[in-house]
């Protein structure tokens, strides 16, 4: 049967999957709580990526992200890549000796893939980002596999084994980068599509779905705000919500396509929809590649002197005085098409175009205003540059995105919303629900596991009075124990732009043979067999349950209203509680609770 996913979690979470952004609380139906807990399909809660807290970069500052690569793990920074589907490294050759000075600190650090035990040479491709490259913006590299870990040591973020990174010495771009989309990679060099970091999460159920939510962070907000990604989900936190939902592009390297229906500073207009324009947003590069006409606009706005030899806005003292002055801001009309329907305006002040460019990009350190020409509507493209004022949501399962203006508060806790992934969907949805006898099928196996629980819990309450500190004990384990290998291949949509590689040089060999043993890394999926995978029924009277349970699981919170409600023992059951690794959560408040179960129904 198609039907594997049994009966009531899909047919539940088939309301779930659908969410709205402009999202309001409203209240649950009791019968719906109830349900979640029939099958215990775990669904793992979004996973918020910390950043470095470091400002990189030769034309920023931008803030990076860690990543820890290789075994054992090297410590580099990278930039996230909106558009990129593998993970970028410096190699030594990046920073020739005696040319920059703290050339490797600067570059986010090197990997150096001789000094790790688990890397798996490929070979020499281009790096090949189809916007990038249209940009002028390619090289070779060093392919291969490593294991990918995200975020510092010790910062429990989730590890990818076998992962695809390419390791380059190109001076287009400074630090690395960690492609969040979830194309596979294909080589020439192997039969299979290589899945992407985002897939590989996927497939290990450790994130809900193939959807991020990211913006870049600045500066110049506050004492600067670091960017924020979160994967599987988005941060309600950071953005207003709009009524904006865009499609993705039907060119699977233009996904994040939008209409720019007019950009205005003040009173001028740069450009209105007479010469409306479709650009690319995309994180890996920094600068804002608009069209020629309407950077000439740019330039008599602000007074901007294009350098020919630079092909750059370079900005001089004075200059920069005179724009500080002018204290500019510039608004950016975005919508799905190139005019009418629902827009959003995002706004950039000019501080957000205040930035600072150094070598190997021009000789002297300097001011500039990230703006480019671009030659043709192929290069058209919202960089970083854009991503400080701007938050997108993209969900790669429903293909589309939201792009909405930040909101700056300074210390405001994050709210982290779950993307809720379209595999949950009934297979058979279209034809009728659910019959009556199935129904009382599941109200008497629901009633009968509340009878457990609370039988559980009554149980766990006495032992808990004749032995105070045995609850603590239960409380959480950390999310290191258990190592859950996941399942190698990825669901892999028919694409005719499927773009392969092939070798642009032979200094590697032999890479067939090679990657016959890193096979090994890839072992069949068994992550529903980890220990802390307990089925609820197994779990009648077996209070370690609660202390077992990773801490990024949806059923801890779809469990926990009901046990309120039958037994006023909510106190005893936050003892009992695992931490949630995302902070914000961790008050462990009732209105906290109300809030991740509100997000896991999808509202
Ligand atoms: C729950 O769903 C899984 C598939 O996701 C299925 O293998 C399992 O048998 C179901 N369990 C019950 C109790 O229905
Ligand atoms: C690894 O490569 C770097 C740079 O090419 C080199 O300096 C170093 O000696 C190499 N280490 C080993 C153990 O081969
Ligand atoms: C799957 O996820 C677990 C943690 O949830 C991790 O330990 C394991 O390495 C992952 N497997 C792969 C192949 O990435
Ligand atoms: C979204 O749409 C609703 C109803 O159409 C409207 O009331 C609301 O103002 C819109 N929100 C925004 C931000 O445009
Ligand atoms: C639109 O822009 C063009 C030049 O770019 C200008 O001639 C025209 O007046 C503008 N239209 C409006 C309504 O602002
Ligand atoms: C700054 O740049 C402007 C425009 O290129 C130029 O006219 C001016 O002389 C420059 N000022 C200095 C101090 O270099
Ligand atoms: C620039 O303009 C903004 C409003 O657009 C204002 O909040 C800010 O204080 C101004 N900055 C300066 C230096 O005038
Ligand atoms: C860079 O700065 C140095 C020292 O200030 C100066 O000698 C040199 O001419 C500058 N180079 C350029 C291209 O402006
Ligand atoms: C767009 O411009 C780039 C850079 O000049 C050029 O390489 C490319 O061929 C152009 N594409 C089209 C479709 O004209
Ligand atoms: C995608 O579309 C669905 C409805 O089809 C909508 O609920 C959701 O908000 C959209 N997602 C994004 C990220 O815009
Ligand atoms: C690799 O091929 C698959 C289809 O086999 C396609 O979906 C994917 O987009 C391709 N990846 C790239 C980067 O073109």
């Amino acid at each position: 049967m198609r039907f594997q996913t049994a009966a009531l979690s899909a047919l539940f979470l088939e309301s779930a999957a659908s969410y709205d952004f402009s999202s309001v609380a409203r209240s649950i139906l009791p019968a719906q709580r109830l349900e979640k807990r029939a099958n215990t399909t775990e669904i793992p809660l979004p996973i918020n990526v910390e950043a470095s807290q470091y400002w990189d970069g030769a034309d920023g500052p931008w803030s990076s992200f860690p990543l820890q690569v290789g075994t054992p793990a090297q410590n580099i920074r990278a930039f996230i890549s909106t558009n990129g589907y593998t993970t970028w490294t410096v190699r030594p050759l990046g920073c020739p000796a005696g040319t920059i000075t703290g050339c490797e600190e600067s570059r986010g650090e090197l990997f150096l893939t001789n000094q790790s035990l688990t890397w798996v040479p490929n070979s020499i491709f281009q790096l090949g980002l189809p916007n990038e490259m249209a940009l002028g913006l390619d090289d070779e590299a060093n392919y291969g596999f490593d294991t990918v870990t995200l975020g510092w040591q010790g910062s429990g973020l989730p590890t990818v084994q076998h992962s695809t990174i390419a390791n380059m010495a190109t001076f287009d771009f400074w630090l690395g980068t960690f492609g969040i989309n979830p194309q596979p990679a294909n080589f020439t060099t192997y039969t299979d599509p290589q899945p992407s970091f985002m897939t590989q999460l996927k497939n290990n159920n450790t994130i809900p779905s193939l959807s991020w939510g990211y913006t870049a962070g600045n500066q110049y907000r506050f004492s600067g705000v670091y960017g924020s990604l979160v994967l599987g989900g988005y941060d309600q936190s950071k953005f207003e919500p709009t009524n904006l939902t865009i499609p993705f592009g039907s060119d699977v390297s233009r996904d994040l396509l939008v209409g720019v229906q007019s950009i205005t500073t003040g009173s001028a207009g740069l450009s209105n929809t007479s010469d409306a324009f479709y650009a690319l947003i995309d994180s890996t590069v920094a600068e804002l590649w608009l069209p020629e006409s309407v950077c000439t606009a740019f330039e008599n706005a602000f007074g901007l002197v294009y350098d020919e030899y630079y092909s750059r806005y370079i900005v001089n003292d004075t200059m920069h005085q005179s724009l500080l002055a002018l204290n500019k801001s510039i608004t950016l009309t975005l919508g799905q098409s190139n005019s009418g329907g629902q827009t959003v305006d995002i706004t950039l002040p000019y501080a957000a175009m205040d930035l600072e460019i150094s070598y190997p990009y021009v000789a002297n350190s300097t001011r500039y205003f990230p703006l480019r020409r671009a030659a043709n509507d192929t290069q058209y493209t919202l960089g970083r540059a854009f991503l400080q004022e701007a938050y997108v949501a993209a969900d790669y399962e429903r293909r589309n995105f939201t792009v909405a203006p930040c909101v700056w508060e300074q210390n405001s806790a994050s709210d982290i919303r779950t993307i809720l992934s379209t595999d949950f969907k009934n297979p058979n949805s279209g034809s009728g629900g659910i019959s009556g006898g199935a129904i009382a099928g599941i109200v008497i196996g629901v009633l009968a596991i509340i009878a457990i629980l609370a039988g559980a819990l009554w149980f766990m309450r006495r032992k808990k009075q004749q032995k105070k500190h045995a609850a603590v004990e239960l409380e959480a384990k950390s999310l290191a124990a258990a190592q859950t290998p996941s399942g190698p291949s990825s669901p892999v949509k028919e694409d005719p732009h499927a773009g392969i590689s092939t070798p642009t040089g032979g200094e590697l060999d032999s890479s067939r043979q090679i990657h016959e043993i890193a096979g090994a890394s890839k072992p069949n999926a068994a992550e529903m067999d980890a220990p802390w995978r307990g089925e609820l029924d197994a779990a009648g009277g077996h209070h370690e349950f609660y202390g077992k349970l990773p801490q990024n699981t949806f059923e801890m919170e779809g469990n926990n209203e009901p046990i309120f409600e039958m037994d006023a023992t909510a106190t005893q059951l936050h003892e009992l509680e695992p931490d949630t690794r995302r902070q914000s959560w961790d008050s462990g408040d009732d209105r906290g609770d109300e809030k991740r179960y509100l997000q896991m129904q999808g509202y």
